[in-house]
């Protein structure tokens, strides 16, 4: 069933413009309004809404982080994101104004569960984006958006990762229509831009070779360390978490305006930093970053939007991604962190699939 792959994971990853293209397309209609059936939050119901929260686990909780950008951006309300082991017990501002966002591949993850049960006791209105049919998490919510991604088998999480931030970026363009917070014109344009993107994933994907050659080259590293700033933070994190959990190389995620705030210190000669510049409006600050690090001896490969060539000058290797607008960036840029965590992994002989101490379901607190 891996049909040719050799993993999972690596035919997890060539499955991403199907699903990102099926989880969006299923949601359109003819005249590129975005319908979601499963959620039946009206005009008045949203009026009433002063807060979302966005709950989650592990790369579940990375899609969220993304989702608050752009609910905030889009639709206009506060939104908090946090790990599910965390909002359960820290007495959180629930009420009956909260709109609760519990977001898992699973639906099943006992602690995301527990934090929903525990929303919906306080009141609040339960939205969940999930990808197995009929789980846990969607039967006790009152809202369900499924993302159409297939059953994801590899332990690391890719396909889900790209549907749910597509789920999200639909959910909060619908709240904005719904609330009239975004002018047609601009949501017809978000609209068409998404469109795109399962076909700038392809393109990346056509680039894998470069990006293998980048992972044989650098797999003997013990330590990596993952840099950006706006939306890219969060997708920082996430290239962080899959390297780590496959290759169990220790790498860690950081907002590169903290550099000098710590991190900085650990810079040396040959220090693999992986930098993500594909924000517009902050790419020359990511551009000093890369040169504060450059400057210490690290070895700097960098993301960035092909329209964006200035990273060659400083970085010693750009990754491009096709332009898109830098609210959407993101399922766009983890595409080749994910590629690079895989292959990485195989160089490293781990077994990519089913990495050591971890389950694909965590059903244990
Ligand atoms: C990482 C990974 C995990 C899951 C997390 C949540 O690749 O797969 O971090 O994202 O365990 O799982 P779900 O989404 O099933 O709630």
């Amino acid at each position: 069933e891996k049909e040719g792959y050799q993993h999972f994971m690596i035919k997890e990853i060539h499955e991403q413009p199907k699903g990102v293209h099926e989880t969006l397309m299923r949601r359109l209609d003819k005249d590129h309004n975005i319908v979601l059936d499963g959620i039946k939050l009206t005009k008045e119901d949203l009026e009433k809404i002063n807060k979302v929260y966005i709950v989650a686990c592990g790369t579940a909780y990375h899609a969220g982080l993304v989702g608050r950008y752009a609910i905030e951006k889009f639709a206009k309300i506060p939104v908090e994101v946090d790990v599910a082991s965390e909002f359960r017990y820290r007495d959180p501002f629930v009420d009956e104004n909260t709109l609760f966002i519990a977001v898992s591949q699973s639906g099943e993850t006992l602690d995301t569960l527990a934090a929903l049960r525990e929303a919906k006791r306080k009141g609040a209105r339960i939205l969940s984006v999930v990808n197995v049919v009929g789980s846990s998490v969607a039967r006790e919510s009152h809202d369900v958006f499924y993302t159409w991604a297939g059953p994801e088998i590899a332990v690391a999480s890719t396909k889900a990762y790209t549907t749910q931030l597509m789920a999200m970026y639909l959910i909060a363009l619908n709240m904005a229509s719904t609330k009239g917070t975004m002018s047609k014109e601009d949501y017809s344009k978000v609209v068409a831009e998404l469109k795109t993107l399962p076909e700038k994933i392809e393109k990346i994907l056509g680039d894998i070779d470069k990006i293998q050659h980048q992972a044989d080259a650098q797999f003997s590293n013990e330590s990596v360390f993952f840099m950006g700033r706006g939306l890219d933070v969060n997708v920082a994190h996430e290239g962080s978490l899959k390297l780590k959990e496959i290759s169990y190389i220790n790498s860690f995620a950081i907002a590169a305006g903290e550099l000098k705030h710590g991190t900085i210190a650990l810079i040396e000669d040959g220090t693999l930093v992986i930098a993500l510049a594909t924000q517009d409006h902050l790419y020359e600050k990511m551009l000093s970053n890369i040169q504060e690090v450059k400057a210490r001896g690290a070895y700097v490969l960098a993301v960035a939007k092909e329209g964006n060539k200035e990273a060659e000058k400083t970085a010693d290797v750009v990754m491009y991604i096709p332009d898109t607008t830098d609210e959407l960036t993101p399922i766009l840029s983890v595409i080749p962190l994910q590629l690079f965590a895989y292959f990485i992994a195989v160089a490293r002989g781990c077994d990519v699939d089913k990495p050591k101490n971890l389950a694909k379901s965590v059903t244990v607190e």
